[in-house]
């Protein structure tokens, strides 16, 4: 499904980026651009740069860019047609209806169905926990301590004692056999047909970001076996991208996420004022969950049963949050099971100090570790210091890496210094590290110069879009052909395109990439930063990257020249010859960016 260029256009022209942004972001004007704390990443002084010249945001720190669009696409998760029609919509701009193909028409009705059954289910539930059917389920909810004003945030339900009821009430409703079968809320049989999956349990509705059921939880109320019964994987319920709870820890006002094991921990603790807590669905952490909870915040407290499954699995979750951008730190419940179990024990004071004692995830791995070794024996002291090394070796950055260093030193008894010795005797290592260095070098030469290409036809872009009235002039010196990397290239014609069509517009151009990456890309290269202050600094640059992109553009282009090519040869020269020329002169006066 596509719509058309100039009806995006028209949206994206009718909402101010700066307005828009600042309903998420803190933004201060400084000179001609508007700056703030970057929503995707982490920082402490603001990098996030909002122009309204150019109506694109940049980050200087994480290289997140983009326009009205792709912001929401980030922010919020949307897809480019979700961020469109809500801009659409704020802009007062009337979409035309769109010709789907059939494939995508079927495809999202099936899946709009799909949600649809999934809410009737999720109503039939909860009132069933309201009716006399539910008595006993309502008792056992209480029982758990839960208020009524719970029961209903997480619309919890009931699933009655015959094995078809629910599947009779949606046929009731006349939904095919065909597509509640997909569902996965019914079990099919030969003989029996189709019935219930859950039948006598308390019911957790499963719900996306949005509030959408998505799936269903289901507990036996006692000891029965299994405890929990949980919908299958189908086309609206991917367990691996989705937290329970996030609809309701998305909007909580608290400085970070807390990411538990189970259905009943999360509730407890949102009852508790912990209103930050989402867990993930019966299953280890994904990558995916963990880019999920770095879109709401910067810092997530791991607590997972304190048992050693516990453990392994906060040891699986740490890396892999470290690795989405976050900072883990772990909370410590001894001596209580769960979150639930320490709430009802201990109270939400308790549990809240508990929370401010959270443990660093780096130390956290670090006295796990340290666990595996006998520290009273000489040899399992030096063999775990040498494996804390490694470790330590890890961090790239420096500061860094000294302060987790001082600490383990700190808390295991040791000379810092000689932590840190072991630590630089492992990065020089006797492990032949010198030898392969030497060989990498051909390699990262050519990197830098590759790199260095890059730089230059980046730059080019940025001038171009900072000062369109030196296209002209430009033209006889640089031109997309000039640009030898494909993706610039376009991007190059683009501009051009513009340029001749009577207005250079960068936020358009980024319209046009479809795919997140290559946005941010295209973003990023109209933002390279260009801190020059004076007219004659600005010539110089100009002056520089003119050369530096030329220069590298013919060398390109000769080595790509196939032997026999003698006129492209003679081109060449010719090229080169007016490159010197233009060297050896002063910037000529139509270049004279303003
Ligand atoms: N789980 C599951 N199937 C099971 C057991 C557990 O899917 N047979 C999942 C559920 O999502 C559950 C989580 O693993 O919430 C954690 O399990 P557990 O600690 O046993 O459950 P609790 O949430 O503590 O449940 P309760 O307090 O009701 O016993
Ligand atoms: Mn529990």
């Amino acid at each position: 499904m596509r719509y058309s260029e100039d009806i995006i256009e028209e949206v994206r022209a009718k909402t101010d980026i700066v307005e828009l942004i600042s309903g998420y972001v803190k933004l201060q004007r400084r000179g001609s651009s508007y700056f703030g704390l970057c929503p995707f990443h982490n920082e402490k002084s603001p990098s996030f740069s909002v122009s309204p010249g150019k109506q694109m945001y940049y980050c200087f720190g994480c290289g997140a860019g983009g326009n009205v669009f792709t912001f929401l696409m980030e922010y919020e998760n949307y897809s480019f047609q979700e961020a469109l029609k809500l801009l659409a919509d704020r802009a007062g701009v009337k979409l035309p209806e769109v010709s789907y193909s059939r494939e995508a028409r079927e495809e999202a009705d099936r899946k709009a169905l799909l949600l649809e059954i999934n809410k009737e289910a999720a109503k039939y539930y909860y009132c069933k926990l309201r009716s006399p059917a539910g008595e006993k389920a309502m008792e056992y909810l209480k029982g758990r301590g839960l208020r009524d004003e719970t029961i209903r945030k997480f619309g919890l339900g009931y699933s009655d004692r015959y094995n078809s009821d629910l599947y009779r009430y949606l046929k009731s409703r006349k939904y095919s056999d065909e597509v509640l079968r997909e569902t996965g809320l019914f079990n099919a049989d030969e003989k029996k047909g189709m019935y219930d999956k859950f039948w006598n349990r308390v019911i957790y509705p499963i719900m996306d970001a949005n509030s959408r059921v998505i799936g269903f939880g289901g507990r036996v109320m006692g000891d029965g076996k299994p405890k929990y019964l949980n919908s299958p994987e189908t086309k609206i319920f991917d367990k691996s991208r989705n937290l329970y709870g996030l609809h309701a820890a998305r909007g909580s006002r608290r400085k970070n996420l807390i990411i538990c094991e189970g259905y009943m921990d999360v509730i407890s603790m949102h009852q508790a004022g912990f209103t930050n807590a989402v867990a993930s669905l019966g299953t280890a952490l994904t990558s995916q969950q963990a880019s999920l909870l770095k879109r709401y915040t910067q810092e997530v407290l791991v607590i997972y049963d304190s048992d050693e499954a516990g453990i392994k699995a906060a040891l699986r979750a740490i890396p892999m949050l470290r690795g989405a951008g976050l900072s883990p730190r772990v909370v410590n419940l001894n001596p209580h099971k769960d979150p639930d179990e320490f709430i009802q024990a201990e109270g939400k004071e308790a549990f809240e100090e508990r929370l401010e004692q959270a443990e660093n995830g780096f130390l956290y791995e670090i006295r796990m570790l340290q666990r595996n070794y006998d520290m009273k024996d000489p040899q399992g002291k030096s063999d775990f210091f040498h494996e804390a090394a490694g470790k330590l070796l890890k961090f790239e950055d420096e500061i860094e890496r000294n302060s987790y260093l001082e600490a383990v030193a700190r808390t295991y008894h040791t000379e810092p210094e000689s932590l840190r010795k072991l630590v630089n005797r492992l990065a020089l290592g006797g492990t032949g590290q010198e030898a392969r260095r030497q060989q990498e070098a051909p390699d990262r030469k050519k990197k830098e110069r590759e790199d260095g290409v890059q730089k230059a036809q980046k730059l080019m872009l940025t001038w171009m879009t900072s000062y369109p009235e030196i296209l002209k002039g430009l033209s006889r010196y640089i031109t997309s052909r000039d640009f030898v990397t494909p993706f610039y290239r376009r991007v190059a014609e683009m501009v051009e395109e513009q340029y001749r069509e009577g207005q250079v517009n960068p936020a358009r151009i980024i319209s046009r990439f479809e795919a997140g990456e290559e946005q941010n890309l295209a973003a990023s290269l109209f933002h390279t930063k260009l801190s020059l202050e004076s007219d004659m600094e600005k010539q110089t640059a100009l002056k520089d990257v003119i050369c530096n992109m030329k220069e590298s553009s013919l060398n390109y282009r000769l080595s790509h020249l196939s032997p026999e090519d003698l006129a492209g040869l003679q081109n060449l020269m010719t090229e080169k010859k007016k490159l010197e020329e233009f060297k050896a002169a002063p910037l000529p006066g139509d270049l004279s960016p303003a």
